[in-house]
């Protein structure tokens, strides 16, 4: 099959790109390098057709993005798409918690969504928790030589490529007659932030630092520290463990 892969050069695209190669499907990269921008369209009615469907990873975490490429990116694609005379299956990576968080970056996500719910093509949404490489950056924020946390946070991070293979799995099987949601995707282990920050100090050969525990200020905090990041419990749960991401990992960890 042909799919398109919107963000197929950045860390996620690159996973689904590599396990559409390997079941022997064509994967077509959609990104600003490839001449592809989801703010104006530019490439887009090109690339999507003939396609039969797009996995959409393409996304940016600059503020001043996520009305014009999150939620914007993600309308361009619906409407090119559905100007098809064959629109392809779009299959959209969100985060689990979106709906239960008043963080900015969550609500423009599941604006894209509702996006996606409301057009005219097939589409399926896929909310996964955080991948391995952020839930080290989640737990190492540091004040100086102390650890920086908020209290109550609790992580059950995915393996990146998983996630891509899931998404991949998704876009090459049969395609749905409008709008339907994956289970969300989550690893198998749960950790209190803290572990994740000892963790990562006794990858690098360090003891464990100090820690300030914030409390959950703001609703945006409380939200986080109220578990909303945490999986339903029908998720599906997969891929590499946190411990053995991070034994593969060198001394200088991802920072994203
Ligand atoms: N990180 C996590 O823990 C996590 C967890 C769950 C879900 N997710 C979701 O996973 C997705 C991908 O994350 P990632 O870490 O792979 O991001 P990433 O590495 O930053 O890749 C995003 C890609 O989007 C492309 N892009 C940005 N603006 C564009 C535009 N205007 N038009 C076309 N392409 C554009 C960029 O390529 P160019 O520069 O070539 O345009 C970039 O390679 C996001 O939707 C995120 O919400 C992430």
């Amino acid at each position: 099959m042909r799919v398109v892969v919107t963000g197929g050069l950045g860390n996620l695209g690159r996973a689904v790109v590599s396990a559409l190669q390997d079941g022997g499907h064509e994967a077509v990269i959609a990104s600003r390098r490839t001449g592809v921008d989801l703010r104006t369209g530019a490439g887009l009615a090109e690339c999507l057709r003939d396609a039969d469907a797009a996995v959409h990873t393409a996304d940016s975490l600059r503020p001043w993005h996520w009305k014009t490429v999150t939620l914007g990116g993600t309308r361009t694609l619906a409407e090119t798409a559905a100007g098809l005379p064959a629109p392809p299956h779009l299959v959209y990576i969100s985060i689990v918690g979106v709906d239960r968080n008043p963080y900015p970056y969550y609500r423009a996500k599941l604006a894209a969504e509702q996006v996606l719910a409301d057009a005219p093509v097939p589409a399926t949404v896929v909310r996964a928790t955080q991948f391995h490489s952020l839930a080290a950056v989640m737990a190492g924020m540091r004040l100086g030589p102390v650890a920086v946390g908020v209290r109550g946070l609790s992580i059950q991070p995915v393996a990146i490529t998983w996630v891509g293979r899931r998404l991949a799995e998704i876009a090459v099987s049969s395609r749905p007659d409008g709008f339907t949601r994956a289970r969300e995707l989550a690893g198998p282990d749960r950790f209190e932030a803290a572990e994740i920050t000892d963790l990562v100090a006794a990858h690098l050969g360090k003891s464990a630092p100090r820690r300030l525990e914030m409390p959950p200020l703001g609703a945006t905090l409380k939200a986080f520290a109220a578990g909303v990041v945490l999986p339903r419990d029908d998720a599906e749960i997969g891929g590499e463990r946190f411990t053995e991401w991070l034994a593969r990992q060198g001394s200088r960890l991802p920072r994203r």
